[in-house]
């Protein structure tokens, strides 16, 4: 089972946030211990006996589209779930190793966040897993509701909120109030989507490969979701498909904002279709207090903006985009009474 190999890791109190792009852990009255790619290099063993772990996290991500034959760089978590359990237990292995401490707790409790779209048999695929690992007790919470939380929203309150989460993977909007999810939504476009969104767009524009880590590169330094926004160039370089030689070109953020359309309008509509679903007391709520964005994709260049516009509501950043999930869980480890309200059964 996944959580097999980190037996006797979990003896303190902690939280993950085990994501697409990105794996994040808690631990009670430390901090933040890992934020790491959610990434793993591994090897052929020379002696045959199958697969060696060669590198973890920010390491083997700077590997990807970069390795030799027998190394191959695997991302085990796909669209928000567990693709690769074997790899996934790999690396959280390595992440919790860094997180031990020597105070053994003898009940640690462990806090788990999962995709909205959670069905009760994984629920109870990673419960269990987690129990036999060594965790005495295990809570999961919802992405969304993480998220919320450690944005600083008030969840328990009889109040509508709205988050947005862009991840790697997928985008989940939930309307919260009360401590519990009342409308959501998720679907499978994320910042992977963009990646390959771009890398489909350079394809077709100038006949040229580029691989996923430039295609991130070139979102993140030149993307952009509004035709308003200041248009920026890079240079990219890849691989000429007609010739077969590498070389270079400027891209634009207009070429960019224009490979981008799809995904964006998909993101868009959601946060549509999730409003329609919303009681009118909550989504009165919403049009006084605005929609949440968190997830590291929702620092695409004007999303906010382009959300604002078509919502004609208010859009709000977390501080931290990229750990509010798990900060909320963090909050939640330490606040028995809330964890109770959120946990999900
Ligand atoms: N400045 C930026 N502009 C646009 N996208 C960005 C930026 N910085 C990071 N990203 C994207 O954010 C994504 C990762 O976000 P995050 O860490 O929230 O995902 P995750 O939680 O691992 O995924 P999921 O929740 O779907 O499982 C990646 O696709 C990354 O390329
Ligand atoms: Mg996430």
């Amino acid at each position: 089972m996944i959580f097999d190999a980190i037996a006797g890791l979990f003896s303190h109190d902690l939280a993950i946030d085990l994501g697409t792009a990105n794996t994040l852990v808690y631990v009670r009255d430390k901090g933040l211990v890992c934020s790491e790619p959610s990434v793993v290099a591994v090897t052929e063993d020379s002696a045959g006996r199958g697969e060696r772990v060669i590198a973890v996290g920010h390491e083997a991500k700077e590997m990807l589209g970069r390795t030799p034959g027998a190394i191959r760089a695997i991302r085990p978590i796909k669209d928000g779930v567990i693709a690769d359990f074997e790899i996934t237990e790999a690396m959280l292995k390595y992440f919790l190793r860094r997180a031990h401490n020597r105070a053994k707790l003898v009940r640690p409790r462990t806090v788990i966040c999962v995709p909205p779209c959670i069905t009760s048999v994984e629920k109870r695929a990673v419960r269990e897993s987690a129990l036999s690992a060594g965790a005495r007790e295990v809570y999961l919470i919802e992405e969304p509701m993480a998220a919320a939380i450690g944005a600083g929203l008030d969840v328990t309150a009889p109040t509508g909120n709205m988050v947005v989460d862009i991840g790697g993977g997928t985008t989940d909007v939930a309307v919260i109030s009360l401590s519990g999810i009342v409308a959501s939504r998720s679907i499978r476009t994320g910042g992977d989507t963009m990646d390959e969104a771009i890398i489909n767009y350079v394809k077709r524009k100038y006949n040229m490969l580029v691989g996923e880590r430039t295609a991130e590169e070139i979102k993140i330094t030149i993307g952009m979701a509004s035709p308003e926004g200041k248009n920026e160039s890079m240079e990219i370089k890849g691989r000429d498909l007609v010739a077969g030689i590498p070389k270079v070109v400027v891209a634009t953020s207009d070429e960019i904002r224009e490979a981008l359309v799809e995904p964006i309008h998909a993101i868009v509509e959601t946060v549509h279709l999730t409003l329609e679903k919303t009681p009118p007391e909550l989504a009165a709520d919403i049009v006084d207090r605005g929609i949440m964005l968190v997830g590291g994709g929702s620092l695409l260049r004007d999303f906010d903006h382009v959300l604002r516009q078509e919502t004609k509501l208010p859009i709000l950043r977390s501080d931290d985009p990229f750990t509010a999930v798990v900060h909320g869980a963090g909050e939640a480890l330490n606040n028995m009474s809330l964890l109770k309200d959120v946990a999900i059964h």
